[in-house]
């Protein structure tokens, strides 16, 4: 059975855990490490984080106190972490990096991801900054410090603006909650072998209330944040619930003793737009 251990194929060869604990929003440091602690315990072994978080020194402090207390080794966690868009450019990428690192107590990432795109809506340059900016993360994959590269909240315009560099990225991390699949992304995606994570996968607890949803929850004897999860697994998307809450974080790790039929899954891909955060990569 499949477990918060198993992990996908990534493009490079490495590989990831099929979900992901989010930590977008917790920024206070205690409630950082507590929840990532809590998360670990729980058997999480994928943690998302990103230098726009602030949270970057707990998250990882919560990690590796959990690897010296003996309970995990380093190539059993997965850890992600992100460059924020306005550090986007070659220079400013290397930096911010280095900065990444200093923040963190570990010795290399899994996966170090461009937050966010460069677009033609704000930047007359856009092609070139996302090329620059990825011939940096290139050079940062080349020196071992992180195991792959990737891009967020890239949809496919953004791609092609370097899919056809030396190095594929390895992760696409966009948002997909119930109404929001982004399906031309996704296809885009999955048809490349990039591997697709969803941001706010619960729609920030927007998504819970919807009746479909609800039904389903009903049908199954499963809580609505299950169901949704479960969909996003079933779509071959990694899903990063955030929660600070203990029975939620147990919660969302119990999504794989249950599969929905193709019709539940077809009428959560057509609930209408849902949830959503609203926030357009084209956007500044
Ligand atoms: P909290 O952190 O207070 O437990 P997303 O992952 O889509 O960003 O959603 C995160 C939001 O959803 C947070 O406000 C979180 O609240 C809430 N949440 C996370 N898991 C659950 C759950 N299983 N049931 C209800 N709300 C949840």
């Amino acid at each position: 059975m499949e477990s918060l251990t198993t992990r996908k194929q990534l493009n490079n060869g490495t590989s990831i855990p099929m979900l992901g604990y989010g930590t977008y929003k917790i920024k206070d440091p205690a409630e950082a490490y507590n929840s990532v602690k809590l998360a670990l315990d729980n058997g999480y072994r994928h943690i998302d984080t990103a230098a726009f978080y602030e949270n970057e020194k707990d998250v990882s402090t919560a990690i590796t106190d959990f690897i010296n207390a003996g309970h995990a080794k380093r190539d059993e966690i997965f850890v992600t972490s992100k460059v924020w868009k306005t550090e986007l450019g070659y220079d400013k990428t290397l930096v911010a990096f280095e900065r990444t690192m200093k923040e963190m107590t570990l010795d290399y990432l899994d996966l170090y991801l461009v937050h966010w795109p460069s677009s033609s809506a704000f930047d007359d340059d856009w092609v070139n900054t996302n090329r620059q900016t990825w011939k940096a993360m290139m050079e940062i994959y080349k020196s071992g410090r992180v195991k792959a590269i990737g891009v967020s909240n890239f949809l496919t315009h953004h791609l092609d603006t370097i899919i056809d560099m030396e190095i594929m990225p390895a992760v696409n991390q966009i948002e997909i909650n119930p109404g929001f699949l982004q399906k031309d992304t996704v296809d885009y995606c999955q048809d490349k072998g990039i591997i697709v994570e969803a941001w706010s996968p619960l729609g920030r607890g927007k998504s819970l209330s919807h009746p479909v949803l609800q039904e389903l929850a009903a049908k199954y004897g499963k809580s609505v944040a299950q169901i949704i999860l479960r969909w996003e697994i079933q779509h071959d998307v990694i899903p990063l619930p955030k929660s600070v809450t203990p029975e939620r974080i147990v919660e969302n790790s119990q999504v794989f003793d249950f599969e929905l039929d193709e019709d539940d899954m077809q009428s959560i891909d057509d609930i209408p737009p849902y949830g959503n955060s609203g926030h357009s990569p084209d956007a500044p």
